[in-house]
């Protein structure tokens, strides 16, 4: 690790372009998200030994629910499968689960395990992983805003940050979105204010070490300005 480099402390990553993935290879869908949740572990291990302390995955939007039943329910199934090993890893990188959006909804037994690990996970401070499940950055800001009234609060802007599923590890610094596309999508629409973006054409299931050091690298060499002037 190059100590000298500026890091950012908190990622977000859109994990962008599965099913273009697995159409180039005349494959369902499917098979493009067994390959982009394989990807997730590698990407998790090297931004941590790259120094992010913290890192949030946009998993499942509640915007996806739209897509076929057969769809949702594989990558429902992939998800389960990744916090039911998520333990066994995260003794060995010390890092915290949280995830973030309304699991209210989820099958029973995909909360229980969330619930299981997001607890057992607690003790580790060196980093964070949230994934982002039934997400939406602009329900994020409803539910901050609701929380900030029913607990008789004043709707301030360091009020809705505090309230955000994010507030305990901080904005994030850098937001990546692979498979082209140039947007965010509702991802952390509050807290990304003043994100640096990253946009490539590389879909998920190919974006490796190398690539994710390019990010990194772009944001090395960002100067940010918050709206104001650099001294
Ligand atoms: C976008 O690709 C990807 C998703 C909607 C799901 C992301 C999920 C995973 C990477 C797997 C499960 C996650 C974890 C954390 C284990 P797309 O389907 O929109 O691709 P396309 O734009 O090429 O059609």
């Amino acid at each position: 690790m190059d100590k000298t480099k500026k890091i950012p402390h908190h990622v977000g990553i859109i994990m962008d372009g599965n099913g273009r993935w697995a159409n180039q290879r005349g494959k369902k869908r499917s098979y493009g998200h067994n390959a982009g949740s394989a990807n997730v572990d590698r990407i998790v291990t090297h931004a941590f030994n790259s120094g992010v302390h913290a890192l949030t995955l946009y998993a499942f939007s509640c915007e996806n629910w739209a897509r076929p039943k057969e769809e949702v329910d594989e990558l429902m199934r992939l998800l389960e499968a990744y916090f039911k090993k998520f333990m066994k890893k995260v003794i060995k990188n010390k890092v915290r689960l949280n995830v973030i959006g309304d699991v209210s909804v989820l099958t029973p037994s995909l909360q229980k395990i969330i619930a299981e690990d997001v607890e057992k996970s607690k003790i580790y401070t060196d980093h964070v992983l949230n994934v982002a499940v039934n997400y939406g950055g602009r329900q994020e800001i409803v539910y901050a805003v609701k929380k900030l009234l029913a607990d008789g609060k004043e709707v301030t802007m360091e009020g809705i940050s505090e309230n955000l599923y994010t507030a305990f590890c901080g904005e994030p610094d850098l937001i990546i979105r692979t498979a082209g596309e140039l947007r965010t999508s509702n991802f952390l629409v509050y807290q990304g204010a003043y994100s640096e973006l990253y946009f490539t054409d590389v879909l998920w299931p190919d974006f490796d070490e190398a690539e994710l050091d390019k990010a990194l690298d772009s944001y090395a060499g960002r100067i940010r300005r918050y709206g104001g002037l650099v001294k």
